[in-house]
């Protein structure tokens, strides 16, 4: 089948090359010039595994172009696929201009029957503008879908390829069709598709990212009583995760979620839900626990040091015009900058939550991530110094703050740590460490939700 896939971020790359895999011919279309270049030359602007070889091998064999050339991409395709970011907007809305512009070209260049079906997740109803929209500008018959994606970045081409469902939603009976015919292959083991109306496909990708989303902040929030309490979050999450009515994914406790779906998915339905008169609680208190639950390591951090029987900044921290802060002369170490593991996307990251609070307080702070310095780099400049190496970056340092849990960093050499830092202090983030062994060692350890 020949496809347009517009949008070529993590979901348009990965479905494009997904698709193409399958034998499919894509057209992959994005208004970044800078994109599509290195795209052409055979870079890929984004950290994905397994997503550089499958593009190579599909452009290989002639299956998968790149191009600024929207028009010409949806002239060619039965289908055109909508995968544009939606961010929030100020109010919290998801911002759907680049949807519609997609859309009002999509108009503008139809001729016969196609499918436009949107990746992208929108907001409920947003199948109907974009309905409105294309006929606005075209006579020509089309059918609208919606068709949100569910992978997860780090696994995203696993995840496509392999889909635990494939939602379809449209009233187009036709499309429909289209949409099961191209998707059959990728769900030949079990019935995984899922036909359904526009809004209720709509709403199930808000509703999937909004449970998961809560599961985490009640976690989060169960880790701080936990901590009050002097019980051990660790143990309470895996007898919890143990019921198989529960399960024991997302019960993770952490710094708190980021990333460039829940955060903003949160603010979109709980804006659709304000509009619509109706008080949806549990996302709101999941989205108020994130927001405190990102500053914690930071307040961790300022409590050691404040804390009796740590040693008082070095002088010249305090000497005229150096830096102001309780922390000021303090080296602090972060381990991971993207918002999870396998990816290189810092999109709300908490690891940029704790670099705001460190530099306020008055810390120098030096990290290293494995896939997501450069992005670091791009928004702090020389404010905070990146290491190639693992522990370069933590070389000389009051204390080392895991906030993302990339392989390499869940068994590291903890006496090189330990030679190497100014003073023994570890705050794990992600509760990756033993805390009986690192005080064995001669550290102070903190995690999240453990005495
Ligand atoms: N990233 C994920 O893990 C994930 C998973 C499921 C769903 N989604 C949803 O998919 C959508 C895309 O997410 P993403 O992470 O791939 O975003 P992204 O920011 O990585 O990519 C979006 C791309 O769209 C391009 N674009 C913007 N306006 C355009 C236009 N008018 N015409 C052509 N291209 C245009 C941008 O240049 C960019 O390359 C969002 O709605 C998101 O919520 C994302």
């Amino acid at each position: 089948m020949q496809l347009a896939v517009i949008g070529t971020g993590y979901v348009g790359l990965v479905a494009g090359a997904g698709f193409a895999e399958f034998g499919n011919d894509i057209a992959c279309v994005d208004v970044s010039e800078a994109k599509i270049e290195m795209l052409k030359r055979g870079q890929v602007p984004i950290y994905e595994p397994g997503l550089e070889e499958l593009i190579a091998k599909n452009v290989r064999d002639g299956r998968l172009q790149f191009s600024t050339d929207v028009g010409s991409a949806i002239r060619g395709a039965e289908v055109v696929f909508i995968a544009v970011g939606t961010p929030s907007a100020e109010d919290g809305s998801a911002d759907l201009s680049a949807v519609y512009a997609v859309a009002e070209t999509i108009g503008k260049t139809l001729e016969g029957y196609k499918v436009v079906a949107t990746k992208s997740t929108v907001p409920v109803g947003t199948a109907d503008r974009i309905r409105a929209i294309i006929s606005s500008q075209t006579e020509h018959p089309f059918g609208v879908a919606s068709n949100p994606e569910f992978l997860k970045e780090g696994d995203a081409v696993n995840d496509f390829m392999k889909p635990d469902r494939v939602i379809i939603g449209s009233d187009d009976a036709r499309a429909k069709e289209v949409l099961r015919h191209l998707y059959n292959p990728f769900v030949r083991t079990s019935d995984r598709i899922h036909l359904m109306d526009p809004r209720s496909a709509e709403l199930s990708k808000y509703a999937a990212n909004c449970m998961l989303a809560t599961r985490i902040s009640f976690m989060n929030d169960l880790a701080v009583l936990a901590e009050k309490l002097g019980a051990d979050i660790e143990l309470v999450r895996k007898a919890t995760g143990a019921d198989p009515r529960i399960g024991p994914k997302f019960l993770f406790p952490g710094p708190g979620f980021g990333g460039s779906c829940f955060p903003k998915d949160l603010s979109a339905l709980l804006y659709t839900a304000r509009e619509r008169g109706h008080e949806l609680s549990i996302v709101e208190a999941a989205q108020r626990i994130n927001a405190r639950q990102k500053h914690l390591l930071g307040e961790k951090i300022l409590a050691h040091f404040a804390g009796a029987g740590s040693a008082a900044p070095p002088v010249e921290a305090q000497a005229e015009g150096g830096t102001r802060g309780p922390l000021a002369g303090r080296t602090i170490a972060i381990w991971g900058l993207s918002f999870k593991p396998r990816t290189d996307d810092i999109r709300e990251s908490p690891a940029l939550t704790l670099i705001d609070d460190l530099l306020a307080a008055g810390a120098t702070v030096q990290a290293h991530d494995p896939q997501a310095m450069p992005g670091v780099r791009a928004i702090y400049g020389g404010r905070v110094m990146m290491s190639d190496g693992m522990y370069g970056a933590v070389e000389g340092a009051d204390a080392l703050v895991l906030v993302t849990e990339w392989h390499e960093y869940r068994r590291p050499d903890f006496k090189r740590l330990h030679r190497i830092m100014n003073t023994p202090a570890l705050f794990d983030g992600r509760n990756m460490w033993e805390p009986d062994e690192l005080r064995g060692l001669g550290f102070s350890y903190q995690s999240i939700g453990r005495p």
